[in-house]
């Protein structure tokens, strides 16, 4: 019922809806490259030709052309975003969706004072587009970004709407391309309440890790001196080559006196490698699981995955090494088709994509062992099929082929599960005795650890083609993604439906 427009704006406008509303986007592409929007987090039940990854889900909106992305907020309430889902625009082309509970329906907790929206991203001050060219055509790793950005701004700012003794509750958003962030506040303990648009039991922490892809909720209480205090955002990174220690910095200040008169208390960011302080956040995260939201997880199996998820190496004439870097899930580089899965299912078009994704790692090997084996990938366009209504359960299990690296992964269609989480090669005898299937929380992305597994459930209600990837774009490039192919069911409510007439054309 209402209509906005909006310009550009780094980072985009927020945007703010209310669980069961129908969103109608109307999306104009006035720059030079072939543009498409994803909702990140969105599970656009049976509208899939809204989810927006470009050739996954549709084909991308051309210069000077417009599509209309048009979905319903079902059952979701709380901070997700948005972001472009083609080559490395989403680097500057990202914002805030929020949801509301429906009309009179509390938070689970006591509403705060007030609300604001913190973005975390990324700036290069070169194009990232020639960044990200520039790699792909040396086979090497791109450039590290120049700057973490705070709400667009990567140094000194001041948030103005803190006044004392009350409570506050900021929508962190990890928009960065490639960068695992840690998230502290001088002097505040931060109280987790949601995280990716799901409530969680609420528990007090001073720092949060969050993976590109994942939004958390905290609560702050202006319980401190009146005075100025710092936000710290650090890169975390549990590989053997940390590259980034850029760390972006604001200001919390309490508007009780006058602000030159303040001083400013200080915190140091924990070093990039501080997986300790990673976990001791990350363990304790549990699903809210009280009456009016319960913890939905599937007891039963249908569909057991280990996908073995890391980087490779294949040749490459023209690179500088004669070799190009890769990524792999199960040995299988994906590769982009040049229409959309999507489209390519509902229509019948046959060669497009082969179903006869590998459910399991091609040969048995030490994972996080240092041996060098299967380094060349096999490349496809290969998804896994499933029916209506399965559940599904997968453990991505990280490898040591190259070095061993955090990987947040994101699955599109669906919220999921993370039952069980685990350092070294995930056993599928012991392993799975120790899975919470009561209260685990819920989420849309999580981090495989470095050297380590991590176990997620879900049940495939949703029809139609799901994009699974590691949310640094730099993987997702390399190819470290695949898709689910969810069929139809047979009742009334379970097909997809129809795509919309100005569906954009490859
Ligand atoms: Cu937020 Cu497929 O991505």
């Amino acid at each position: 019922s209402r209509v906005r427009h909006y310009k550009f704006n780094y980072p985009g406008p927020t945007i703010v809806a209310r669980e069961d509303d129908t969103l109608l986007v109307k999306v104009v592409n006035h720059v030079k490259y072939n543009l498409s929007i994803h909702w990140h987090g969105i599970r656009q039940i049976r509208t899939g030709w809204s989810d927006g990854p470009a050739y996954i889900t549709q084909c991308p909106i051309q210069p000077g052309q417009t599509y209309t992305y048009n979905f319903t907020l079902t059952g979701q309430r709380g901070t997700l975003f948005y972001h472009a889902h083609i080559l490395w625009l989403r680097a500057t082309l990202h914002g805030a969706l929020i949801i509301l509970p429906k009309l009179g329906v509390p938070y689970p907790f006591p509403k705060p004072h007030k609300e604001n929206v913190l973005v975390l991203g990324e700036w290069w001050k070169s194009d990232v587009e020639a960044v990200i060219n520039e790699a792909m055509k040396s086979g090497l790793a791109p450039n590290v970004s120049d700057a973490h950005t705070i709400n667009g701004y990567p140094g000194l700012i001041h948030k103005n709407c803190n006044s004392q003794g009350k409570k506050y509750m900021l929508r962190i958003i990890n928009a960065a391309l490639n960068e695992e962030l840690f998230f502290k506040i001088a002097n505040h303990h931060l109280t987790v309440v949601e995280v990716d648009a799901t409530y969680v039991k609420p528990f007090k922490t001073d720092t949060i890790v969050i993976s590109p892809g994942q939004t958390t909720n905290v609560i702050i209480e202006a319980n401190n001196k009146a005075g100025k205090y710092l936000v710290v955002v650090s890169p975390f990174m549990d590989a053997p080559v940390p590259v980034d220690n850029v760390t972006g910095l604001a200001a919390v200040r309490y508007t009780t006196s006058h602000p030159t008169t303040l001083s400013t208390t200080l915190t140091a960011p924990p070093p990039i490698n501080a997986t300790e302080v990673a976990d001791n956040f990350t363990n304790v995260l549990r699903a809210l699981n009280s009456k009016e939201y319960p913890a939905k997880v599937p007891q039963q199996v249908d569909h057991s995955l280990l996908f073995a998820v890391g980087l490779g190496v294949n040749p490459c004439k023209t690179c500088v090494n004669g070799s190009r870097l890769v990524a792999s899930i199960n040995n299988v580089t994906f590769v982009m088709p040049n229409i959309s899965l999507l489209q390519a299912h509902y229509s019948n078009i046959s060669g497009v994509f082969t179903a006869d994704f590998p459910a399991k790692p091609p040969t048995p090997f030490n994972y996080t062992g240092n041996q060098v084996t299967n380094l060349n990938t096999t490349t496809g366009t290969r998804v896994y099929k499933l029916p209506y209504n399965a559940t599904v359960q997968l453990v991505l299990q990280d490898t040591a082929m190259i070095a061993p690296e955090n990987h947040p992964f994101h699955l599109h269609g669906f919220n999921f599960f993370v039952v069980g989480k685990g350092l070294g090669n995930y056993n599928p005898k012991t392993d799975p005795k120790n899975f919470n299937l009561v209260d685990p929380v819920e989420r849309n992305t999580i981090g495989v650890p470095s050297g380590g597994w991590v176990a997620i459930r879900f049940r495939a209600d949703n029809p139609g083609v799901w994009f699974l990837h590691c949310h640094l774009e730099i993987h997702t490039t390399w190819g470290l993604k695949m898709a689910f192919l969810v069929e139809n069911g047979k009742g009334p409510n379970e097909s997809l439906i129809k795509p919309p007439r100005d569906f954009p054309k490859c």
